[in-house]
């Protein structure tokens, strides 16, 4: 379900009372409308006029604690009108604190429906943007129910130091952001028995439509003829067919040429190699890292961005037939790489290989970044709160750990650990995709390891969100997809282009 708060920045000019303001901004809006205040020194905002009491003693008295995302109603006087006053909680005005002030205002603390005139005035632009992409994506929900329940706020008017061009800025690159976050959750949220590839492909179809980019789209009857084998492999189990999904950006004058590829496997049952129930009921979000990528590309254009990016989504259904790939089978990926297939739910890395190494010698970018729910072992290493990051070039990987830790997507860099590496040889093939031997494993790692074998020795990237791109509580943000990967990958791709 697309975000659908309509969010706007009014400029507020300086010598009016904040409450006047916000009454002013939200005269006209229905009488059920709520105003917020997101301050963290009440004494300071200038509504004790309007409070009838000094604002501290009201949110003394409301046990106001002013910790981040802590919402306190209380009632003010608006012209004529009785309105609902919503103080937030800034908690220490980090950048994360901001990020889940905004929320709670769109999430569980909203009001259930209606229009919000919010204030943060006087913060930096970047405090500014965070409030404002926590306010759209806490308001994100996806249900296919027959009967969709509204909640939160449908219009935010949120008021902005007049003047300030960067917090006027910072509200539209935080709705831009947030729309393709929103495409992210929803891609990866919906059932399987709908996200065929093909499905997945006409939505990618779509968005580029929609976002000015080029998409090729390539049929099984191409990836043959080309040599995508691992892609094909993994897909030869499923009634429904495999394809790579290419989408492009490229803006005149861009110097560096980025490839991000994305893992898209609709659904991951882990095909003859099958997983045990409990194991399967998140694998329909196994596509996860290519819903990163095709929506971090929907907001290129949109945010200027200065660089070239190519867009790979390998989609394939793993599935268990008389048509599936089997342990033991070796299959050839593109560019004539042979692997031993040992553990068909080993499949990620199959279709990553191909879209890798033809990146590397195709489209010959000077860096690549693949995002993929690759291994239980990232996600029991690390848990829900940071992607595990791989790079085989330390520029690359800083780049990448202060987008994240800016766009509040938090990376932690793991080590390509070389002597690890002679696990995944094989007495028959080029690679095996899993170990022949038994010692102790390190799932994630010898995944990663995997993928640079069809790098090229380019900069590379790998983030395994095997546990960051599925959220099971509620708390703070979203049950379900988080669409982890969108805002990072952004806001790298802004920073490449600026440099
Ligand atoms: N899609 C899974 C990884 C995964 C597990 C993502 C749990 C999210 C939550 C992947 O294809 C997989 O099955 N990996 C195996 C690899 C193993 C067979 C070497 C795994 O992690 O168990
Ligand atoms: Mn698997
Ligand atoms: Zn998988």
């Amino acid at each position: 379900m697309p975000i659908n708060i309509r969010l706007t920045a009014i400029p507020a000019p300086a010598g009016v009372p904040l409450a006047a303001h916000l009454a002013a901004v939200s005269a006209g809006a229905d009488d059920d409308a709520d105003i917020v205040v997101a301050v963290q020194d009440a004494e300071t905002a200038g509504l004790d006029p309007y409070l009838g009491s000094p604002a501290a003693d009201v949110l003394a008295a409301c046990d106001a604690t002013g910790k981040a995302g802590e919402v306190t109603p209380v009632a003010m006087r608006a012209g004529d009108k009785a309105r609902r006053l919503l103080f937030v909680g800034l908690g220490d005005e980090s950048i994360a604190d901001m990020r889940k002030a905004g929320a709670a205002l769109g999430g569980r603390a909203a009001p259930e429906r209606g229009m919000l005139a919010a204030a943060v005035l006087g913060q930096p632009a970047a405090a500014v943007r965070a409030f404002a992409e926590g306010l759209l994506l806490g308001s994100y929900r996806f249900s296919l129910a027959s009967q969709a329940a509204s909640h939160g706020p449908s219009e935010v008017r949120l008021l902005v130091t007049e003047g300030d061009e960067q917090a006027a800025e910072a509200v539209s690159a935080a709705r831009t952001v947030a729309g393709a976050v929103g495409l992210a959750r929803d891609l990866a949220n919906m059932p399987s028995g709908r996200k065929t590839p093909a499905w997945l492909a006409g939505e990618a179809a779509r968005t580029a439509a929609a976002s000015g980019l080029t998409v090729r789209v390539r049929e099984p009857a191409e990836l043959a003829a080309e040599g995508f084998g691992g892609i094909l492999a993994v897909g030869a189990g499923s009634v429904q067919p495999p394809c790579l999904i290419e989408l492009g950006y490229h803006p005149p004058g861009a110097r560096t040429h980025a490839v991000l590829v994305g893992k898209g496997i609709t659904f991951d049952s882990g095909g003859l190699s099958l997983k045990p129930n409990e194991g399967m009921q998140a694998m329909k979000t196994d596509m996860a890292g290519g819903a990163a990528v095709i929506a971090a590309m929907s907001a290129l254009a949109g945010l200027g961005a200065a660089v070239r990016v190519t867009g790979l989504v390998a989609t394939a259904e793993n599935m268990p037939s008389g048509s599936a790939m089997r342990p033991g089978d070796v299959i050839t990926h593109f560019g004539g790489r042979t692997t031993e297939v040992l553990n068909t739910d080993a499949e990620g890395r199959l279709v990553l290989a191909d879209a890798l190494a033809y990146a590397d010698t195709v489209l010959e970018p000077d860096v690549m970044v693949d995002v993929a729910t690759l291994t239980g072992a990232a996600r029991v290493a690390l848990g829900g709160a940071l992607g595990a990051l791989y790079a085989s070039d330390d520029g690359l990987a800083s780049a990448l750990l202060t987008a994240a830790a800016e766009a509040g997507e938090p990376l932690w860099r793991m080590p390509l650990v070389d002597d690890y590496s002679d696990a995944l040889d094989s007495p028959v093939a080029d690679l095996a995709n899993v170990p022949h031997s038994s010692r102790p494993r390190a799932g994630s790692i010898e995944a990663a390891l995997f993928l640079r074998e069809f790098t090229g020795g380019r900069p590379w990237a790998h983030l395994d969100i095997a546990g960051a791109a599925r959220s099971s509580s509620d708390g703070g943000d979203v049950k379900g997809a988080t669409g982890f990967g969108t805002r990072l990958l952004l806001r790298w791709l802004g920073e490449l282009g600026a440099r």
